[in-house]
């Protein structure tokens, strides 16, 4: 049994297999470096960078500008890694591939099971993202969209019972959405209440993924020059109005202040990997798709770090807490044209990281399907449209419902603790393939340094540090998930002089796995819970139907 579980896809027969699909139908090959370069962008910027980086900057002050630098280092030893094996197997899978060829079946089916939270559920933050600024533009021009078919059910009722039980500082925002729930049709046993905006805008982008990848990629490109204009016009114009005044104090809350952002600021980098799920439409994929993915990773964050240290420069820090921060800054300094132009763009730039996702996940499920890991119609490709049809439609309605329900901050630590995990895998499995001597032939290779001559005096450095804030036994007590960071830390550094490891991606299991424990158990407890559901749907159907299993 624990063999079987861990039996291993061959590099050479992936690659062979993506050149055409069980029906006799292939990908077509259309993507330069500009497409993917630009189709990462549209995947990290979106929501995170639009909205949830306003609640991050009121509770790390300006300090969370550093928070951006250390999730980007983070993210490009993880880069680095998935560019390895992007070069090594350009087959539409991304981690769930790289996993099966290093790790075997059962891993592989875990990471493809955890890649569903960083692309269809991370898909129904940025549909009600979309939606609340749509609304917002909407207002703008003077059109009033009723608020019960834009909100979510829980939200409405939450809002309304606070202002049921009376106080003197309600926020505006909270009055809205409980004037939303007051206003809602009556179906007797409950208010009809739902986020309509949401549910169409995911419908309309999964139909434009239906009908072709060229026109996924045109529209792609459009919406990120727009994106990155809008960006550039607030780092640009936003400068004249910095006051460095508004820099100090630059961690009001402490370190522990600017780590509550981890999930919000780890949200809006999540997408540069995406790329690596259109390896099959790529003209080069083995060139192309490194390039692409530390380049889209590199352009973000110079942006992101640009933009919120203008930002914390603009206005104080503890006027941050708005879904809006970067019309709501321009506003502030009493440029209201340039607000309105950001809140239209904001509409725009969201739709293009919706784009991407809704393009990512049917990729990913019709490599699970080639290799028998899902039913047949997920590997389906259209005739006419070259696109995985089946796998498309069902991603549609699995962003789309949810979205029209649910509130969207559960989404997003669902989103940022399943992407950790993906990542850390993606990292150690470059380890395991370099180990194994597979990686010889990769056309891109981490540069390597020996993790041996690091691991143990950094882990030593990184011991003393924390001994030196305070006792280290009750700081683990009160974030007993460091146990497994330290853990992990010990067993790499063991390894590495065992194995001669490389030292980035050794890195990027601990700067991810670092992240990851700050994210907190209830976090831990949710993804616990969707490995396990993943689990027993992998030895109801993907165990015996595996195509490693028939032979
Ligand atoms: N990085 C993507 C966003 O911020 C998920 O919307």
């Amino acid at each position: 049994m624990s063999n079987s579980l861990f039996r291993r896809k061959d590099v050479k027969k992936a690659i062979e297999e993506s050149k055409k699909g069980d029906d006799g139908h292939s990908l077509s090959r259309i993507l330069g470096v500009r497409d993917l370069t630009t189709l990462g962008i549209a995947a990290i910027i979106g929501a995170g960078i639009f909205s949830t980086i306003g609640l991050a900057s009121f509770n790390g002050g300006p300090a969370v500008s550093l928070l951006f630098v250390f999730v980007a280092i983070a993210c490009v030893f993880t880069a680095l890694s998935y560019a390895q094996f992007a070069s090594m197997v350009p087959v539409s899978g991304s981690a769930y591939t790289y996993a099966y060829v290093s790790f075997g079946e059962v891993l592989a089916w875990i990471i493809g099971w955890a890649l569903i939270l960083e692309y269809a559920v991370s898909n129904m933050v940025v549909a009600i993202s979309w939606s609340s600024y749509f609304i917002g533009m909407l207002e703008g021009f003077g059109i009033h969209f009723p608020m019960w078919l834009a909100i979510d059910y829980t939200s409405a009722k939450e809002a309304y019972e606070i202002v049921q039980a009376g106080g003197t500082d309600i926020a505006l925002n909270t009055k809205t959405l409980a004037k939303a729930f007051a206003d809602a049709p009556d179906l007797g046993f409950i208010k009809l209440i739902f986020n309509l905006p949401a549910g169409l805008v995911t419908v309309l982008i999964t139909s434009l993924c239906y009908i072709g990848i060229k026109e996924s990629r045109n529209a792609s490109n459009i919406l990120v020059a727009l994106k990155l204009g809008v960006i550039l016009l607030v780092i640009i114009v936003g400068v004249f109005y910095v006051k460095p005044a508004n820099w100090s104090p630059f961690a009001p809350n402490g370190v522990n202040g600017v780590l509550s952002g981890v999930a919000s600021v780890f949200f809006a980098f999540i997408g540069f990997d995406s790329i690596s799920t259109t390896a099959e439409e790529a003209k080069n994929p083995q060139r192309d798709l490194p390039r692409a993915m530390l380049l889209c990773l590199l352009i973000c964050t110079v942006l992101y770090v640009l933009i919120t240290t203008v930002l914390t420069g603009m206005v104080n820090y503890t006027e941050l807490n708005v879904a809006d921060p970067l019309a709501y800054v321009f506003q502030k300094v009493g440029f209201d044209f340039v607000a309105g132009v950001i809140s239209v763009s904001a509409v725009v730039a969201i739709t293009s990281a919706l784009l991407a996702y809704q393009i990512g996940q049917p990729r990913i499920w019709m490599t699970m399907s080639r290799d028998g890991l899902l039913g047949k119609k997920f590997g389906e490709i259209h005739p006419k449209f070259k696109t995985p049809s089946f796998a498309t439609i069902v991603t549609g309605v699995l962003v789309a419902v949810p979205s029209l329900f649910f509130k969207m901050s559960f989404f997003v630590d669902l989103t940022s603790v399943g992407t950790f995990f993906a990542f850390i895998l993606v990292c150690a499995g470059v380890l395991v393939l370099d180990t194994k001597g597979m990686s010889k032939d990769a056309k891109f290779k981490i540069p390597y340094v020996n993790a041996k001559y690091f691991a143990v005096p950094l882990l030593l450095v990184a011991l003393y540090l924390t001994y030196r804030e305070g006792d280290v036994m009750k700081h683990m007590e009160e974030r007993p998930l460091l146990f497994v960071f330290w853990l992990v830390w010990l067993y790499l550094a063991a390894m590495s002089f065992k194995y001669n490891f490389s030292l980035l991606p050794v890195l990027g299991i601990l700067t991810n796995l670092y992240l990851m424990t700050e994210l907190g158990w209830s976090n831990w407890r949710m993804f616990i819970i969707w490995m396990v559901i993943g689990l027993v749907i992998y030895f109801a159907y993907g165990y015996q139907n595996s195509k490693l299993a028939k032979k």
